[in-house]
């Protein structure tokens, strides 16, 4: 752990939270008074600061701009019934922030600089921790390539960061998914099981022709044949088939290892459903719909939470749910709501106190 004296605090004098309105937080519009801030340079991490929420200031130049050596973390906190400050697993984060770092030929960031610098981050700006149902504040980690030439190699100065940002939902009503069949989100040897920001630059497109569609997000599909399902846009995504619920494996290493994701599984498996991660195909998916098998749907994430799939179409064939008579997917989320929120012991040490 770093001491207080090795972060340099420069508060704002004056706080921007009565502009806020916390009943209604669209993902990702508002920031928090202060942020954090810390350059690589000369092959070391310098000073971590933490300083008014304010632009920077960029060269043109700048080697994130150009060749996207940059990747970022989605983390949240909440408060528990009696308003104590949480974070929801942020070592997974951390573990998984550095894994993009290594891929994408970053310096990793040490646990210290990452922990110790949100805890205190979210501990300055803990009044802006939403207690409402469903809302939280979204903590985003990011780093990226500072080196001001445009030559292609990898950087030797970075800064990292972490912004706070009080939200909502991330889909507040049931979505409606296409499963996508030509464009690709990730392949093996890629950097599909990153969080860098090329993944979700690449997603544009595909995500808008589908909105084109009336669909909320894709359902990605393997590079070859377009036939084993991968990820949503935003999101993990599990199956209820019969009485077990499939998800993706993580082997082929074309998806992200959501930590949502993991939570889910766990609570599952503690609430006795059978969780199969594997490799599963759109064929299957779709003999199990007409079998009357495939019971419910859903997409997992720290910015989506648990989020219900009414309608997933692959090529002509619609499938549509009734979301009001699911148990599994409502499970899940209240027994994962509860623990982030105090009302259900953490067993498992997920909430990591500020
Ligand atoms: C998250 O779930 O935290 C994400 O990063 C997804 C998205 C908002 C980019």
């Amino acid at each position: 752990m770093i001491a207080a004296m090795d972060v340099q605090v420069t508060k704002t004098g004056k706080s921007k939270i009565g502009e806020v309105d916390f009943n209604n937080l669209p993902f990702g519009k508002y920031f928090t008074d202060h942020m954090l801030e810390v350059d690589y340079a000369d092959g070391e991490w310098k000073t971590v600061s933490i300083r008014p929420y304010q632009n920077l200031s960029l060269s043109p130049a700048l080697a994130a701009i150009h060749y996207g050596q940059a990747i970022f973390e989605g983390v949240k906190a909440y408060k528990d019934r009696e308003g104590n400050p949480f974070i929801f697993r942020p070592l997974d984060n951390f573990k998984r922030f550095n894994l993009s770092a290594e891929r994408m030929r970053m310096p990793v960031v040490p646990e210290e600089i990452f922990m110790e610098g949100m805890r205190q981050l979210v501990s300055l700006d803990k009044d802006w921790i939403p207690m409402k149902n469903d809302y939280s504040l979204y903590i985003r980690p990011f780093m990226f390539a500072t080196d001001e030439v445009i030559g292609v190699k990898p950087a030797d100065t970075y800064k990292f960061m972490i912004l706070l940002s009080p939200t909502g939902p991330y889909y507040s009503a049931p979505m409606r998914i296409y499963v996508e069949e030509h464009y690709t989100r990730a392949a093996p040897g890629g950097i599909g099981f990153v969080k860098a920001a090329g993944n979700y630059g690449s997603s544009m497109l595909a995500t808008a022709l589908a909105k084109e569609k009336g669909y909320d997000q894709v359902l990605w599909t393997d590079p070859f044949e377009h036939k084993y399902v991968q990820e949503i846009g935003t999101m993990n995504v599990f199956f209820v088939i019969g009485d077990k619920v499939i998800t993706p494996d993580l082997a082929a290493g074309m998806i992200l290892e959501g930590v949502t994701r993991d939570s889910a599984i766990e609570v599952l498996k503690e609430m006795g459903y059978t969780v199969e991660e594997r490799p599963i195909t759109i064929d299957e998916i779709i003999n199990a719909h007409k079998a009357g098998e495939l019971k419910e749907l859903f997409g997992t994430g720290t910015a989506a939470t648990v989020s219900m799939i009414e309608e997933l179409r692959y090529k002509d064939y619609t499938m549509k749910f009734d979301t009001a008579t699911w148990k599994a997917v409502p499970a899940v989320k209240k027994m994962l709501t509860d623990i982030r929120e105090g009302r259900k012991e953490d067993t498992r040490g997920w909430m990591f106190k500020i």
